[in-house]
């Protein structure tokens, strides 16, 4: 069974016709977009997409979803994956690089859906590396400051290219490593602090609900 593509389907499900919606970036998304594009050819519902990276937006005009901008509109729904969700529903994101935009996409959308399969639920976050976006001339003070504050960062380097990875916004990831998160709240306001970091994966009391997959169905959660 492919529990992201259970929850991708189920997800688009929720949005409306009219709805401007918040594209996330993923392999779970991308089953969220794909039926969001089969909804459009065969039930003619007129909606318009807001993508939260260039695989989104790539994607996004492969399933001829319109696209927009927070310029122009609001967000009604957001949906987008995660790497982990703890029981209140806050996360760890950016396993792709794209946390910054996701952060601004999801956070200014009237209903944030988390979409992920069963194995990213965990009772406390931080098994996962936090990722953040750092201005490249900035690592080595950010660095220090993770450091002081019990991180263990590193620079994510790229597979398919010499050197680091470069975010869609001309930035490094940096992933930091600081085991059992107690007080997300705390750390995502601590993190994005650091002078030279630009946001961090740290998504926290800002899901309103998360549509899970699961061997046995749908688990739906909402905060
Ligand atoms: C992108 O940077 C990430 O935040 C993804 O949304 C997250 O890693 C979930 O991705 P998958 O759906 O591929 O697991």
């Amino acid at each position: 069974m492919n529990l992201k593509k259970i929850a991708g389907f189920e997800a688009a499900k929720e949005v409306n016709d009219g709805d401007i919606v918040g594209l996330g970036t993923g392999s779970t998304t991308h089953y969220f977009t794909q039926k969001l594009g089969d909804r459009i050819k065969k039930e003619e519902i007129e909606i318009m997409g807001i993508p939260t990276s260039y695989q989104s937006f790539l994607q996004a005009m492969e399933c001829n979803i319109p696209v927009t901008t927070l310029d122009e509109h609001d967000v009604d729904i957001a949906v987008d994956g995660a790497d982990e969700i703890d029981k209140d529903l806050n996360l760890i994101k950016g396993k792709g690089g794209a946390h910054t935009l996701e952060k601004v996409v999801d956070y200014s959308a009237k209903i944030f859906i988390v979409i992920a399969d069963e194995t990213k639920l965990v009772e406390n976050l931080g098994n996962f590396p936090v990722p953040l976006e750092v201005i490249s001339k900035a690592v080595k003070p950010v660095f220090s400051a993770l450091k002081d504050m019990g991180g263990e960062p590193s620079i994510r380097m790229a597979k398919y290219k010499n050197g680091p990875v470069i975010s869609d916004n001309g930035n490094f990831i940096v992933d930091a490593k600081f085991g059992v998160v107690n007080n997300p709240i705390a750390l995502e306001k601590d993190l994005n602090a650091i002078p030279g970091v630009v946001e961090n994966g740290i998504f926290s009391q800002m899901t309103d609900k998360a549509i899970i997959g699961c061997e046995n169905g749908i688990n739906k959660i909402n905060f």
